[in-house]
């Protein structure tokens, strides 16, 4: 999800002995900064992104050294902004993945607030080459308090892709072939958050004490039969919309008016910090307040998966194709590291999703 969580008060750093340790649950990585999420591929290559500079690392699993990805040279230089620059450089990564062309895709928010309209991007990187292979600009559908959250990907051949705006709630729709895009559902309840986060049982308060408002279009994933957009706001409600009218709305303006009638509640799920969906369809959610992973089967039923007092703050998630659920911690331990946890699910990824 992307979004910190600082500001909460009270928490200390799991100390008791009877803490619950779930086995299942074992540190595959330990970070020296927090990462917003992460992609393996099967050759063994991490990629993450972190909320500082250097933005984006590779870990290589064979010597456990991470070192600053190539495309990092590429970052946005705020200490003397160019507005040329801003075209081809990112400000401020959000997420990353590894698409199903195997393709790095990388988010940029363009800022906060976000530099318009040249801020907020996609870039796309080959990680054969480590070259751009393509930039889509998104200053069309982004609007300064915009925050371009995560990115998931249509039907196969369809060339779609689908945003979620968590600043100013909406869907994105993209026309990977053209470039084109349309924003949609804005100010509709699915896209909004409509209840505050919750950290433990307690509600998310800025320092003043007063209730932290929550990020709006946050999550998201597409079901492996490509019929479907899950997408909750960061407190949660899981909403579901049949991707088929968000293909058309890109197209049809009057479509796109209508959108919010054929949205459909789908699961009550928890405040979240990240999901991923696994081939079987069943989606993965990490719960803030029962620092447990939840998951929503195909048919829409939620239950705990597992549930473990080190899974703190757990963001955007991600299945391995080795049977993994990748599970980063944005909350630092308490020697100052950030510890990144996996577990055997016994199902590989979507295949839509990533190979
Ligand atoms: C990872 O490290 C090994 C051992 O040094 C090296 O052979 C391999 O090329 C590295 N992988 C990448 C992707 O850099
Ligand atoms: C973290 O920092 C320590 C101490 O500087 C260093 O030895 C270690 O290699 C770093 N770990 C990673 C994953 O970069
Ligand atoms: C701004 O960036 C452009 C493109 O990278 C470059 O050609 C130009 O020299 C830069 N201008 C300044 C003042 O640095
Ligand atoms: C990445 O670049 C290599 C070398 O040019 C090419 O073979 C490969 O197809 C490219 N990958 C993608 C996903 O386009
Ligand atoms: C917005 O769309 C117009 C028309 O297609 C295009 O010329 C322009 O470059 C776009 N702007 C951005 C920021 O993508
Ligand atoms: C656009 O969507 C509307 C509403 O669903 C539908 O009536 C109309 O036929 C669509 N237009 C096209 C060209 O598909
Ligand atoms: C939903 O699917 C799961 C897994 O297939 C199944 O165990 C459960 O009974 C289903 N629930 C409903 C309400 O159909
Ligand atoms: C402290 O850091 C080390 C690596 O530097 C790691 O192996 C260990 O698990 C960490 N302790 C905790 C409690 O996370």
């Amino acid at each position: 999800m992307h979004v910190h969580y600082f500001l909460l008060i009270g928490f200390s750093w799991l100390s008791s002995c009877d803490a619950a340790i779930d086995p299942r649950v074992q540190l595959a990585l330990t970070l020296n900064s927090s990462t917003k999420g992460i992609s393996t591929i099967p050759d063994g290559r991490i990629f993450m992104v972190h909320g500082s500079s250097p933005q984006i690392t590779e870990y290589n699993t064979s010597t456990g050294i991470q070192t600053i990805y190539p495309y990092t040279k590429l970052e946005y230089d705020a200490s003397s902004p160019n507005s040329s620059d801003i075209k081809s450089t990112y400000v401020s990564l959000n997420a990353q993945r590894i698409g199903p062309d195997g393709n790095l895709w990388l988010i940029d928010t363009g800022g906060s607030p976000a530099s318009m309209p040249w801020g907020p991007k996609i870039i796309v990187i080959n990680i054969t080459t480590n070259s751009v292979d393509r930039i889509y600009h998104m200053g069309n559908v982004t609007k300064t308090g915009s925050l371009l959250d995560d990115i998931r990907f249509g039907r196969p051949g369809s060339n779609r892709a689908y945003l979620t705006d968590a600043g100013i709630g909406a869907l994105i729709t993209l026309d990977l072939a053209t470039g084109q895009a349309v924003r949609l559902l804005e100010g509709h309840e699915s896209v909004e958050a409509s209840f505050p986060a919750s950290f433990q049982g307690t509600l998310n308060r800025n320092m003043d004490g007063t209730v932290a408002s929550a990020p709006a279009a946050d999550d998201l994933e597409v079901t492996p039969d490509a019929d479907y957009l899950l997408y909750q706001a960061a407190s949660g409600n899981l909403w579901r919309i049949a991707t088929k009218y968000l293909d058309q709305s890109l197209y049809n303006s009057s479509l796109a008016t209508l959108l919010g009638d054929l949205t459909e509640d789908w699961a009550f799920t928890s405040s979240t910090g990240g999901t991923a969906i696994d081939a079987d369809g069943t989606s993965y959610y990490s719960n803030f307040d029962r620092t447990s992973i939840d998951a929503v089967w195909a048919n829409g039923t939620r239950f705990q998966y597992v549930q473990d007092d080190r899974l703190v703050f757990v963001d955007a998630m991600w299945v391995s194709t080795d049977q993994k659920l990748w599970m980063p911690m944005t909350m630092e331990t308490s020697n100052g590291t950030y510890a990144v946890y996996t577990m055997d699910i016994g199902v590989g990824p979507s295949p839509i999703d990533h190979a």
